[in-house]
Order: C-alpha cells, then sequence, then structure tokens
C-alpha cells in the first residue's frame, strides 16, 4: 500500500467527519539531563527512570493526536542496549506508528549523550499503546493516521501485527 498524502476521514455516530492526522503532527521529542537522584551507587540510571520517560513522551504523542486524555494501556516488553550515566544527556523521541478506532501505538526511542565527548548512543527502542478518553471516562473515538512516507507506513504496517499479536495474547491471557 502506498503512503496515503491526503486526509482521510472517520465517520462518526453522530454523522460528522473526522478529519486524520499526519505523523508529524504529534510528534514530541523530550530532553532531561540525568542526576544524581536518577542512578544507582555505580552512576547508571535506573531503568524505572528511562521506562517514565518514554511513558511520558508516549502519552504526549498520544494526547497531541487525539486531543483528549489518553491513559497507557500496555506496552510492549523493553531492553536497554546501553548504560545509561550520570550527566548524560537523554533524548526520548516519540511518534504514532498506528491508530485503531480508540486505541494507537507510539514508538519511543531513546538515545543518551556524554556531553563532553559528543557520543550519542541508542539506549532502547520500546512500543506503547495508548486509549483515549472521552468526556465519561469511556474509549473514545480518534483521528486516522496519516502516513506521508514510505517508512511511516512501514512503520503502521508492522505497529498493526503487533497490535494483532497483543490482541490474540489478551484473548489467550482471558480465555
Ligand atoms: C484502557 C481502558 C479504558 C480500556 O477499557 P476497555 O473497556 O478494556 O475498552 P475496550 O476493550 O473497548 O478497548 C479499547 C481499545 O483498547 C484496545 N486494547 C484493550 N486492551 C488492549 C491490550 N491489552 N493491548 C492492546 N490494545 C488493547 C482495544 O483493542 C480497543 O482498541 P480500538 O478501539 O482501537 O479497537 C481500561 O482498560 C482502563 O482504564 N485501563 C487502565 C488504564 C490505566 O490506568 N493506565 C495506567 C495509568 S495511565
Amino acid at each position: 500500500m502506498r503512503p496515503r498524502r491526503f486526509p482521510t476521514l472517520r465517520g462518526l455516530d453522530s454523522g460528522l467527519m473526522m478529519e486524520g492526522k499526519s505523523v508529524s503532527e504529534s510528534r514530541v521529542t523530550l530532553t532531561q539531563l540525568m542526576g544524581p537522584s536518577d542512578a544507582n551507587t555505580l552512576g547508571n540510571v535506573h531503568g524505572g527512570i528511562l521506562m517514565k520517560l518514554c511513558d511520558e513522551a508516549g502519552g504526549m504523542a498520544a494526547i497531541k493526536h487525539a486531543r483528549r486524555p489518553a491513559v497507557t494501556v500496555t506496552v510492549d516488553s523493553m531492553s536497554f542496549h546501553s548504560p545509561v550515566h550520570i550527566g548524560n544527556l537523554v533524548t526520548v523521541q516519540a511518534e504514532v506508528t498506528w491508530v485503531g478506532h480508540t486505541s494507537l501505538e507510539t514508538r519511543v526511542v531513546v538515545t543518551a549523550e556524554n556531553m563532553l565527548t559528543g557520543e550519542v548512543t541508542h539506549t532502547n527502542t520500546a512500543y506503547f499503546v495508548y486509549v483515549a478518553l472521552g468526556d465519561d471516562g469511556r474509549p473514545a473515538i480518534i483521528p486516522p493516521l496519516i502516513c506521508e512516507t514510505e517508512a511511516e507506513q512501514t512503520r503502521c504496517e508492522r505497529a498493526a501485527q503487533r497490535q494483532a499479536a497483543r490482541l490474540e495474547r489478551r484473548r489467550q491471557e482471558n480465555a
């Protein structure tokens, strides 16, 4: 399937149509300097600190896409490829990769920069799923996603496969 370069529309119960949104419209970048309170006694940053930053960045991208509050419904497993140290500048980039009816997936990429040398290392990439909530606190319909590049389209197709696998896992867990 080719990237959709024009806004797609989603029909609402009210009869109104909801316009699609591009990936770039909700992209988020967070940067944070890691300090002693973020790390253990060896100076390595706790995984939980990075997971929180990932969830915050992914949540912001989700809210920007939906323009509604969004809650985390699931996160895929997270592996850290290299340590982050006190004094590193951590950058967390999040973007929406796939949109369902009320849920969406965000891809979160974490890098750490040694500010003295300029060396940047890829720490981890994670996928979080959020559900947008309506005024009644129930899942609410969100705009469809417009993929403007081949890369975004490819990520969207892979995300749809991951989401199908998550729902199958949930089905088996609840069986
Ligand atoms: C998220 C929540 C509102 C969903 O409510 P629900 O009654 O289960 O809603 P549904 O079963 O209709 O699912 C809503 C959407 O979430 C998706 N979803 C639900 N569970 C999922 C899972 N385990 N993995 C992936 N997607 C899931 C559904 O596929 C559906 O997506 P769609 O509308 O795009 O098709 C509810 O489970 C909740 O409040 N959970 C707690 C969230 C929370 O507190 N998070 C931590 C703090 S933010």
